[in-house]
């Protein structure tokens, strides 16, 4: 969800795992290359229909995990994501069945990536939050954003939930130690 610190927990988890020693590459969705952030002006900027952005946001996934996931993780690198497809399913669920945003998930990150799935997803969640800053969402559809979340955690395996009302420096240790444990 947003506002509730997911850059600034990136950040700080990036420093403290390439202190330890590990080569660490940070990365944004949208965004992180050109297509990525040239849809992140658009979907800021523009009035778009909601199959545009459905669109816009597999492009970019596309090529974040082709131009940059995939090449990073042969390197041996920690990629730590700002947003993923979990976010999809989320925002892009108020629209589109589960199923539809499934396939073009999977074909954004195409065959290759099966077998690639993140080792660690990081739920952050707290009430200090904004709607979602694309799609004029108001602020009532967040308890939705976050019961969707929810669900997606009871689905998936490697998923922590972490409660960022706490400080932030207890909030990052808590990211860092979650990830220390699969390191
Ligand atoms: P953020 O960079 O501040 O997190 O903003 C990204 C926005 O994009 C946020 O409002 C959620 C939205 N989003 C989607 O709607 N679908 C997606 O698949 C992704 C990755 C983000």
């Amino acid at each position: 969800i947003d506002g509730v610190g997911k850059s600034t927990h990136t950040s700080l988890l990036s420093k403290t795992l390439k202190k330890l020693g590990h080569k660490v590459i940070i990365c944004r969705e949208p965004g992180s290359t050109p297509i990525g952030e040239y849809s992140r002006i658009l979907l800021t900027e523009e009035k778009l229909h909601q199959t545009t952005q459905l669109f816009l946001f597999m492009a970019a996934r596309a090529e974040l995990v082709h131009s940059i996931i995939i090449p990073e993780l042969k390197e041996g690198k920690i990629i730590i994501c700002d947003r993923f497809s979990p976010s999809t399913y989320v925002y892009q669920g108020r629209y589109f069945k589960e199923s539809l945003i499934e396939l073009l998930d999977l074909l954004s990150k195409g065959e290759q990536f099966k077998s690639l799935t993140p080792d660690l997803t990081i739920l952050l969640e707290g009430s200090n939050i904004k709607a979602n800053e694309f799609t004029d969402d108001d602020n009532q559809l967040i308890s939705r954003y976050i019961e969707h979340y929810n669900s997606s955690l009871k689905r998936g395996e490697n998923w922590v939930k972490i409660d960022a009302a706490q400080s932030i420096n207890k909030v990052s240790k808590i990211c860092l130690d979650s990830v220390l444990k699969i390191l």
